[in-house]
């Protein structure tokens, strides 16, 4: 079976999309930042599903190291899938941006992943089947939210190179992108931890719920697979509705409710 790269594996929606992938039939290359326990935990896994898998050292914000990286894996596993995970989050109000941080941010979302699909597309691109890059973006880069520009920014970014190395990659490689809403992960887990702001998350989302890490994990897999053939250049919600709401002032959350009682 062929190789995917996951950047971010060790935890969360990356951890998730990994074990996905895997129980597709994919041998699997996961990368971590710091926590090299939790992606060997990761890897543990997947060899007991049977997978050959690898735990990477890889930090973003080193563009040399990510295209050294890219040379390495490229040459070694010929990798038929790219899962763009790893991000993070830049919580600060205009009036708090450091631009030399912001910068920093933009390298880690933007042009990291920048540079492996254009380090792995030769790679991506050379199977029978196309090759398949998913993009991790999130919601926050379709709507305004407070203390969000640089992260959305970064986001949004993701949203450019995924439509056009759709079209510019088509018919070797597939390019989309999935738009997480307020999913599980030690990423908002602070936020979560509050009753409060939890309830307020669940009263958005039309769903009622947060999700689960694993159905990120599965829409990514999906997109990975043959039964997305025809699908590229797509940015693909997992927000539980989030996205598809229009919420008026005055009538949050009152539709769930007149849902239910009907
Ligand atoms: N969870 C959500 O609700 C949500 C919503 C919208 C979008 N997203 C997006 O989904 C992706 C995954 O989020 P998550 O919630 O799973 O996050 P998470 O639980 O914080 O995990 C982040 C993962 O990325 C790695 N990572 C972080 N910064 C890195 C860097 N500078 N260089 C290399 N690796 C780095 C981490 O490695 P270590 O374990 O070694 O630190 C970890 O594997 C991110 O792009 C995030 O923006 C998440």
């Amino acid at each position: 079976m062929a190789w995917a790269v996951v950047t971010g594996g060790s935890r969360g929606l990356g951890a998730a999309a990994a074990l996905a992938l895997a129980a597709d039939g994919f041998d699997v290359v996961v990368t971590y930042r710091e926590n090299r326990e939790a992606a060997l935990g990761v890897t543990e896994k997947l060899t007991a599903m049977g997978r050959e898998s690898l735990a990477v050292h890889l930090a973003l914000d080193d563009l040399a190291a990510v295209e050294a990286f890219a040379r390495e894996v490229s040459a070694a596993r010929r990798p038929l899938a790219l899962v763009n995970n790893a991000g993070e989050p830049f919580p600060e109000g205009l009036g708090d941006v450091d631009l030399a941080a912001a910068e920093r941010l933009v390298r880690v979302n933007t042009l990291a992943p920048l540079a492996l699909v254009k380090g792995l597309a030769d790679a991506l691109g050379s199977h029978e089947r196309p090759g398949a890059v998913v993009n991790v973006s999130s919601v926050v880069a379709r709507g305004g939210s407070n203390g969000s520009s640089v992260y959305a920014a970064s986001k949004a970014a993701l949203h450019g190179l995924t439509r056009t190395l759709a079209v510019e990659l088509a018919p070797r490689v597939r390019v989309n992108a999935v738009l997480p809403g307020v999913l599980a992960t030690d990423m908002n887990a602070g936020a979560l931890a509050d009753e409060r702001r939890a309830r307020a998350a669940r009263e958005l989302i039309p769903l009622g719920r947060i999700g689960e890490p694993s159905e990120c994990g599965a829409v990514v897999a999906f997109l990975a697979s043959e039964r997305a053939s025809y699908v590229t250049g797509a940015l693909i919600p997992i927000d539980g509705g989030v996205l598809a709401r229009l919420a008026l002032p005055g009538r949050r959350g009152r539709d769930r409710e007149a849902n239910e009682s009907a």
